[in-house]
């Protein structure tokens, strides 16, 4: 294999936590692939949702998102949550994309009897996008006086993960704002507000759910009832090995100074390959099923290990950056808690230069 940095990206996981989510919640999938289906790639896994009747849509963030899905023979409906831009419509509709509208700006956009149907999203409580209820009359006003088409009714969690008390609040809003499309003779077809992290709650008039992190295999928080497995490992190459004194600094800035003398090994594996950089000197990585700590900051192309402790390795040997080996594991979990972020982030940041295999 000729890649120095590659992610393997195991496609029966991929369909494994799909089944096992839909088998849980026995709502729709509107699959989210956004972000270059967080870092997976977005048309290898939209590829693998096409073919399932269970995901009713791929949710991306923008009309460019969707049109490379398009270009690459995607047929599913494709839902655009980032809404449009005036200069955007001609691609909505040369590439049938559904924009989710949650704006009176966005409103006025959409011509009379658009050809589309959309989704209308409402504001529970992010302060993000989305109408606010106050709104609902002159949204209702607006939509019947326009012709348009309504397909989906939507809102988001912000916190479903730590903020019960809001997310119980905002699955009550919600059916208020639903209850009134109701009685104005408006059904849409897709009710959706639940998240990966909002699987957990029950929301009874809801019949689909937008889903993201829990399909790459990634549980939102501890308690998450459904079983999901890491779809994504990412691996390098380990390209030089050499000896340190007891005294030596190591690295740009010279941040980390040897206590003795140690071997080290250089990766092919760095910032922009998407290793956050405030890992140095506090990730590590696995080679030989055994850690191999980070020392020194983290360069462009390279990090820098310690490989005192590891035997038999070799130039040229595999180095696990996320993935499990044997008994050691590194998820994506537990980088994002070195770095505090979220494993979205990670996942998101792996560049284009680590080449996606498709398992
Ligand atoms: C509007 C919207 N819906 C759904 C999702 C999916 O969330 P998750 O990946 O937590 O399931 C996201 C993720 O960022 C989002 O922005």
């Amino acid at each position: 294999m000729l890649h120095r940095s590659w992610a393997e990206i195991d496609s029966k996981r991929l369909l494994e936590n799909s089944k096992n989510i839909f088998n849980y919640v026995k709502k729709d999938i509107l699959a989210v692939v956004k972000a270059d289906a967080y870092g997976h790639g977005s048309v290898v896994v939209s590829k693998i949702f096409e073919n399932l009747d269970y995901v009713k849509k791929l949710c991306v963030a923008t009309s460019e998102e969707g049109k490379e899905l398009r270009e690459e023979g995607i047929t599913k409906d494709i839902l655009v949550l980032g809404g449009l831009l005036k200069e955007e419509l001609d691609q909505f509709l040369e590439y049938r994309l559904q924009p989710v509208i949650s704006d009176f700006s966005q409103l006025e956009l959409i011509p009379d009897e658009f050809s589309i149907p959309i989704h209308l999203k409402f504001d529970t409580g992010m302060n993000r996008l989305g109408f606010n209820i106050s709104e609902l009359e002159k949204v209702l006003y607006l939509i019947k006086k326009k012709k348009i088409k309504i397909e989906g009714l939507m809102s988001h969690f912000p916190s479903a993960d730590v903020d019960e008390e809001l997310t119980e609040s905002q699955i009550k809003k919600f059916k208020k704002i639903v209850d009134t499309f109701s009685k104005n003779s408006i059904s849409p077809k897709y009710i959706h507000i639940q998240n990966s992290a909002g699987l957990i709650y029950e929301c009874s008039y809801c019949n689909s759910v937008r889903i993201g992190i829990s399909l790459y295999g990634e549980k939102p928080m501890e308690k998450f009832p459904i079983s999901v497995k890491t779809v994504m490992s990412v691996k390098s190459k380990l390209i030089s090995i050499k000896s340190l004194k007891k005294g030596d600094k190591v690295s740009y800035g010279g941040t980390f100074t040897a206590d003795k003398n140690m071997k080290i090994g250089i990766v092919a594996f760095g910032y922009a390959d998407g290793l956050p950089r405030n890992l140095s000197n506090k990730g590590y990585f696995i080679i030989n099923n055994k850690r191999a700590k980070i020392l020194g900051n983290v360069t462009m192309d390279m990090t820098i290990v310690d490989l005192s402790d590891i035997q038999n390795v070799n130039i040229g040997d595999d180095v696990l950056i996320i993935g499990k080996n044997g008994s050691e594991e590194i998820s994506f979990n537990d980088l994002a808690n070195l770095c505090e972020t979220i494993p979205y982030e990670i996942m998101c940041r792996i560049s284009k230069r680590v080449k996606r295999i498709i398992l």
